[in-house]
């Protein structure tokens, strides 16, 4: 090689460090809180200086605010608890907490206003998983799905026995849904394939089109006391918060059935324990629980629930649409965009 061609080579591969260097050093810095679908965190590791979780490590948050510091954005989920304290120890670094989850019951949405950080959630990715969980819980319940279960595994199933394991059907019941959000809407669209009659209260009467022919009751006492089966799908705030109480559960038709896949705080479990006892409330179908994972030790014993782990969204496509529409958030807010899912 001639010394010019060899000046120039080195020039070339000099610059070409130098702008790698340079690609290294603007990478935004995000912390994904927990072990993500593979797509997701491929995606985050792609486009960002990702921190990830693949050992799925509970971080507290002391040590999470240690770490923030520096980074651009954090990936969150329902378990990160953030309250007005831990916002107001947030680095300015962080411009968005973007959260894997529709629900907001772990943020402090006004004090992340005040400190100027903003906020993103999965609200559409949802719908569907949770829905579907839904329909499950109140088959679950209604068909006395947890005793059948029980009955084969534990090898006590002698033969079929006509007066055994009797629940109810769900056609021509009616239905009260409690929360007519999206996720609500999509439960009654599921229940109508089933024939039951759709009821709804919600903070606003939806359109006629969305509607869909289902009644509108402007009291949650008006609903309660048309519902053989109340599916909960309202949020967690401090107007939901225990609104299945016992003076609640006694307006519903005696023997009816329970579901909640929404939030656990919005029962009161002692309540709706002794219901289930008394046969006030017949089944109840639960996916989500006050306390979790730690649920009332009442629920364990009560052969007429069907208990989920928190699995409403535990669907592969659910958890993708989840984790990429977290990261859209993050990308726009990054960018000076607008999110696609603004909270605040
Ligand atoms: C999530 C949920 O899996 O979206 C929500 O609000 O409750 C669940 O679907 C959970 O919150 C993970 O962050």
């Amino acid at each position: 090689m001639q010394s010019e061609d060899f000046n120039t080579a080195f020039h070339i591969a000099e610059r070409c460090q130098a702008c790698l260097g340079e690609l290294l050093l603007t990478r935004r810095k995000i912390i994904v809180t927990r072990h993500l679908p593979e797509a997701v965190e491929e995606r985050a590791a792609r486009d960002y200086d990702a921190i990830l979780n693949k050992e799925d490590r509970p971080i507290a948050m002391d040590e999470l605010l240690a770490m923030a510091d520096g980074i651009d954005a954090l990936l969150i989920s329902s378990s990160d608890k953030f309250n007005a304290a831990a916002i107001a120890r947030l680095p300015k670094s962080v411009k968005i907490l973007s959260t894997f989850s529709v629900g907001l019951d772990h943020l402090d949405v006004p004090a992340a206003k005040a400190h100027g950080v903003r906020i993103g959630n999965t609200p559409e990715a949802v719908t569907v998983a949770t829905a579907e969980i839904a329909m499950l819980c109140m088959l679950g319940a209604a068909r006395r799905a947890w005793e059948g279960q029980h009955m084969v595994r534990d090898r006590k199933w002698v033969g079929l026995k006509l007066t055994e394991l009797l629940g109810r059907r769900l056609d021509n019941k009616r239905l009260g849904i409690y929360g007519m959000g999206k996720i609500g809407q999509a439960v009654a669209q599921r229940a109508r394939a089933f024939d039951m009659e759709i009821h709804y209260h919600n903070r606003r009467r939806l359109t006629p089109q969305e509607e869909q022919g289902a009644t509108f009751h402007e009291t949650l006492d008006s609903l309660l006391a048309v519902s053989d089966v109340l599916s909960i799908n309202a949020p967690s705030t401090p107007e939901t918060q225990g609104m299945l109480n016992a003076a609640a559960i006694a307006k519903m038709p005696r023997g009816a059935i329970v579901v909640n896949t929404a939030r656990g705080d919005l029962v009161v479990d002692e309540d709706l324990i002794a219901a289930l006892k008394s046969g006030q409330v017949a089944y109840a179908g639960l996916d989500v629980f006050k306390g979790e994972p730690r649920i009332n030790e009442g629920y364990y014993d009560l052969p007429n629930t069907f208990l989920l782990p928190h699995m409403g969204s535990a669907t592969i496509e659910a958890r993708n649409e989840m984790g990429f529409a977290a990261l859209d958030n993050i990308d726009a807010v990054l960018a000076g965009k607008e999110p696609p899912y603004p909270v605040v």
